[in-house]
């Protein structure tokens, strides 16, 4: 039923509420509801989520989702997942990356963000993880930084198909604004 064991999960502090692993039939308990609130999150058939739930589970020791469950409401209120990374480098090092963090609207501002990221981070540290990164929007940049995280890269992307979007316009470089320090060390630290 759950996508990975819940011992691997830290204790919870979380009173009234209980932090798990994703259920393979949490689409019926509004898992796809809370994640709506980070992004287009169409509805899926049982048949579709079982489906992504089982191509999650058939890569073993790769994907933890985990929600927060309201009793009182019977219905999730907060999800994310840690997507773990095997590296050729660092001798075959790990990379825990959290993705997907959303917290329902009515539940947001009362700490449980912060408890999802922070048990996602033991959870990669636990795991075996020599680092935790995750993408973030600039507005967003302070409440990781209060789960522990601090600023280094920058994220590039590129679309595909019906998601494929136009380069954004390119800003016209001043001659004032100097050009942006190279990453010190790069190589050693990825
Ligand atoms: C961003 C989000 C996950 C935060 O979850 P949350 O449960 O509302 O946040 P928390 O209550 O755990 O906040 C923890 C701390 O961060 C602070 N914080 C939260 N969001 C913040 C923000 N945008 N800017 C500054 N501080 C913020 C809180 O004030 C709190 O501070 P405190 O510990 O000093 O009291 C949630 O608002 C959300 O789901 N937003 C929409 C989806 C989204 O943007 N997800 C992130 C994808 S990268």
């Amino acid at each position: 039923m759950s996508l990975f064991p819940a011992s691997l999960l830290p204790p919870s502090s979380l009173s009234d509420l209980v932090l798990r692993p994703l259920h393979k039939d949490d689409h019926l308990l509004g898992h796809l509801d809370v994640l709506a609130v980070l992004s287009p999150t169409p509805p899926l058939s049982a048949e579709q989520y079982a489906a992504i739930c089982e191509s999650m589970t058939s890569r073993p020791e790769t994907y933890y989702p985990i929600v927060v469950f309201a009793p009182s409401q019977h219905k999730i209120v907060a999800t994310a997942t840690l997507l773990v990374e095997r590296k050729f480098l660092r001798a075959g090092g790990l990379v825990g990356h959290i993705e997907d963090v959303a917290v329902s609207s009515l539940a947001q501002g009362r700490g449980l963000g912060k408890v999802l990221v922070v048990t996602l981070a033991a959870l990669a540290e636990k795991l075996g993880c020599y680092k935790c990164i995750l993408d973030c929007s600039k507005e967003n940049i302070p409440f990781y930084e209060k789960c522990g995280f601090y600023h280094k890269e920058y994220e590039m992307v590129q679309y595909f198909g019906a998601a494929k979007k136009p380069l954004p316009a390119t800003p016209t470089p001043t001659s004032s604004a100097p050009a942006p320090e190279p990453s010190p060390s790069k190589a050693a630290n990825l």
